[in-house]
């Protein structure tokens, strides 16, 4: 049986606690790279000795010299500046872009059959950067799948019930344009929004909205990873294991719900292929109106891009 090669841009907290959630899962073997090698190194050992744990035959090894990315199967980049003092979120975006592009040059020489996942922020707009650089590149982002997570999590909280009873999505773009699509949550197959009063309902977008940046409130310094990388690991299993599982990921569109030339979260399929297809369903004109906001943000990031 041949073994997977993960290759993973960034040791930082994204990027370890992927390494640890795949390498326990047997995903296959993963090379964790970081420009600080003994700390790429020493998460690698530290994750290593987790996995018997797990009964995980996965080996994880850690480096810093990035041409460990050859023949990968898998790459997915974490690595990525955080806002600094002083710093817009333009000049944010602009020292992200030079970063995917660096580490995406590399996976066009090294790997170019990748499947590769983004998750350093704005994430919609990365993974838009890189396919626009490399159409052939199989690419998507995490962007609102993390957010689809939060938003499960805290209706099962308000409705008293188990998580895995609860199904919802949300849409759009990993930022605060975000859509939960909170007409269409499910509980068991039931819709449930009839069950929330308005302030409830308007509760539930905030938590969801402000879900990522609640954790930077508390942690201070650093964002919130547990839960970036649980999804991380679910969408490159669903790759690997052909599983088609269905994920609101940051995907290049071509026309699906009328936008063009972007990246958005959108409910997608993914397996063996990477991305299999990019579900559509008929927006009410209320949802129709807010994803509209996502869309001509992204234009407007795009055209600034471009007039770079
Ligand atoms: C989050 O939402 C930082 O995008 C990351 O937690």
């Amino acid at each position: 049986m041949t073994v997977s090669k993960i290759f993973i841009a960034g040791a930082g907290n994204v990027g370890s606690a992927s390494a640890a959630y795949m390498a326990g899962k047997q995903l296959g073997n993963i090379f964790l790279y970081d420009i600080l090698e003994d700390f790429a190194v020493g998460q690698a050992m530290d994750i290593n000795q987790s996995l018997p744990y797990w009964n995980s035959d996965s080996r994880v090894t850690g480096c810093s010299s990035i041409e460990e990315m050859e023949g990968a199967d898998v790459v997915v980049i974490t690595a990525g500046a955080k806002r600094q003092e002083g710093m817009t979120r333009l000049d944010l975006l602009y020292k992200n872009l030079d970063i995917m592009y660096a580490i995406g040059e590399k996976v066009m020489a090294l790997c170019p059959q990748a499947f590769v996942h983004v998750t350093s922020n704005p994430v919609d707009v990365l993974t838009w950067a890189l396919k626009e650089r490399w159409p052939d590149m199989n690419v998507t982002g995490l962007g609102c799948a993390l957010d689809a997570m939060r938003f499960r999590f805290f209706v099962a909280e308000s409705l008293n019930i188990s998580r895995e009873a609860v199904n919802c999505t949300v849409v759009g773009t990993h930022d605060d344009n975000m859509v939960p699509l909170v007409g269409r949550v499910n509980a068991g197959g039931i819709p449930v929004r009839h069950l929330f009063s308005k302030e409830e309902e308007e509760r539930l977008i905030r938590l969801v909205k402000h879900g990522g940046g609640d954790i930077v409130k508390k942690l201070k310094t650093r964002s919130g990873f547990f839960a970036a990388a649980a999804k991380v690991h679910q969408i490159v299993e669903s790759h690997l294991h052909n599983k088609q599982h269905v994920f609101p990921v940051s995907v290049i569109i071509d026309g699906e719900y009328g936008y063009k030339d972007m990246a958005l979260s959108l409910p997608t399929v993914i397996g063996e292929k990477g991305v299999h297809n990019i579900l559509e369903f008929d927006l009410t004109p209320e949802e129709r109106q807010l994803l509209d906001v996502c869309a001509s943000s992204m234009e407007k990031v795009i055209a600034e891009i471009r007039s770079r």
